[in-house]
C-alpha cells in the first residue's frame, strides 16, 4: 500500500521539530513526503534538510488545495498550522476523500488543536483526569460552553472536523498539544507558545504574575515526546494498524502534570538571575495588571488567563495502544526550566 504524506506548518515550532526528527524515526516504507511550504527558502530548507518536496499552495483557492492534494495522490495531511481554521482543512479532507476514491486506499487527516480546548477555558470537567479516550471528549468540544469564547469556537471547530472527516469517510485524529517545552529542532520558529507567553508577560511586568490559584495544573510534555506521538500515530498507519480515530480519535503527548505556581517559580529562579524579574514572588493578577500584559501577549485581556493558567486534567492514554510513551516525567520541565529561560529570552 502507498502512502503520499503532506506536512505542514513546516517552518513552526511542532511542525519543523516534526520534520527534524524524520529521518531518524525509522517508519515504514511510503511513497513521497511533501512539506507545504510559503516561499523559496523555506523550498530549500525542507528539501535539503529533510529530503521532503517542497510543495506551495495558495490556500485562499479551493481549486489549488484541492488540486495539490489530488495530483499527488497524497493520502496523509497533518494539519499543524492553526487550531481554529476550519475552511482548509474541510477542502483538504474532501480532497483526501477524492483520492481515496480513486486509489482505494484509506484517507487520514490530522488536525493538531491545543488541551486549551478541553480544559477550564471551555467549560471541559476538571474535578477529575479527563482521559483522550473518554468517549464523551466529541460531545464536549461539539457542546463547548466555557468562559473563552475563542477555545469554544476552537472546540466546536475539533468535532467540525470530525464531523466532516467521517462524512467523506477520512479517518481524523485531534492531536492536542498541551504545555511543549524544549529546543525547537526545525529551520523555523525555535519557541513554542505557554513557556514563551510565561517569559513575556513577566518581563513585560518585571513581576511574575499569576492568574489561578495554587491547584491549576496542566499537562506538559518535552518536544522530543510530542514528537515521538505525531510519529507514532503515522507509524501506525503506515504498518496497516488502525489507530483510534473519529470520535475516539483525540491524542494528547503528557507524560504528567505540573502545578502553573510550581512552573512559575522555576522559571522566575532564571529570570530573577538574569535580572528580568527583581524577585521570586508570585503575585495575583488584578484587571490592572491583566490589561497591561496583554499587548505582549495575543492582545485580548480576558484571554491572559487562557494563556498563562487554567485547570486541565486531560490525561494521555490514546498513545500507549500504539506503542507511545513518554520518556520525560513532568517534573522534567522543572529541571529544564533555565535553558528553556533563556532560550525564550533569546528568541523571543
Ligand atoms: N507549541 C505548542 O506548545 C502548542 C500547544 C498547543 C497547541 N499548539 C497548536 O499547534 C499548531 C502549531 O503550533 P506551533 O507552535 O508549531 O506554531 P508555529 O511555530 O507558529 O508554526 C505555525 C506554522 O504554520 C505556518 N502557517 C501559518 N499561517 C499559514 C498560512 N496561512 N499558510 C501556510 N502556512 C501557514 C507557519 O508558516 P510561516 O513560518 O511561514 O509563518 C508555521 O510553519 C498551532 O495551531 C498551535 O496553536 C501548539
Amino acid at each position: 500500500m502507498s502512502h503520499n504524506i503532506l506536512i505542514t506548518g513546516a517552518s513552526g515550532y511542532l511542525g519543523g521539530s516534526l520534520l527534524a526528527s524524520w529521518n531518524q524515526a525509522n517508519l515504514p516504507p511510503y511513497q513521497k513526503l511533501y512539506a507545504l511550504v510559503r516561499n523559496e527558502e523555506q523550498a530549500k530548507a525542507v528539501k535539503e534538510l529533510y529530503g521532503a518536496e517542497p510543495v506551495q499552495i495558495d490556500l485562499n483557492n479551493e481549486s489549488d488545495i484541492k488540486q495539490a492534494i489530488i495530483s499527488r495522490d497524497i493520502n496523509i495531511v497533518y494539519w499543524m498550522i492553526s487550531a481554529s481554521e476550519i475552511r482548509v482543512p474541510r477542502i483538504m479532507i474532501q480532497a483526501l476523500a477524492d483520492v481515496k476514491k480513486r486509489t482505494g486506499t484509506d484517507a487520514h487527516f490530522l488536525f493538531t488543536s491545543g488541551a486549551k480546548v478541553l480544559s477550564s477555558h471551555t467549560g471541559s470537567p476538571n474535578d477529575r483526569p479527563l482521559l483522550d479516550t473518554d468517549p464523551g471528549l466529541y460531545e464536549l468540544q461539539r457542546t463547548a460552553d466555557g468562559p473563552q469564547p475563542f477555545l469554544n469556537t476552537g472546540a466546536r471547530t475539533n468535532a467540525e472536523v470530525i464531523d466532516i472527516a467521517e462524512s467523506y469517510g477520512v479517518r481524523s485524529y485531534i492531536f492536542v498539544p498541551c504545555i511543549v517545552y524544549g529546543r525547537g529542532e526545525g529551520f523555523g520558529n525555535p519557541i513554542s507558545i505557554q513557556t514563551v507567553a510565561i517569559v513575556r508577560a513577566a518581563k513585560r511586568m518585571q513581576r511574575m504574575y499569576t492568574v489561578d490559584d495554587s491547584s491549576a495544573s496542566w499537562p506538559v510534555c518535552h518536544l522530543s515526546d510530542n514528537t515521538a506521538l505525531f510519529l507514532d500515530i503515522l507509524r501506525a498507519i503506515l504498518s496497516g494498524q488502525i489507530p483510534n480515530y473519529g470520535k475516539n480519535g483525540f491524542y494528547l503527548a503528557a507524560s504528567g502534570s505540573v502545578k502553573w505556581h510550581d512552573l512559575f517559580g522555576a522559571m522566575a529562579k532564571t529570570l530573577v538571575k538574569r535580572g528580568v524579574i527583581h524577585d521570586e514572588s508570585l503575585t495575583q493578577a488584578d484587571d490592572a495588571a491583566l490589561e497591561q500584559m496583554a499587548p505582549v501577549l495575543q492582545g485580548v485581556k480576558s484571554f491572559v488567563p487562557a494563556e498563562i493558567g487554567g485547570h486541565c486534567t486531560l490525561t494521555a492514554v490514546n498513545g500507549h495502544a500504539i506503542g507511545w510513551k513518554a520518556k520525560y516525567p513532568p517534573e522534567h520541565i522543572f529541571e529544564l526550566a533555565e535553558e528553556e529561560v533563556d532560550w525564550v529570552l533569546a528568541h523571543s
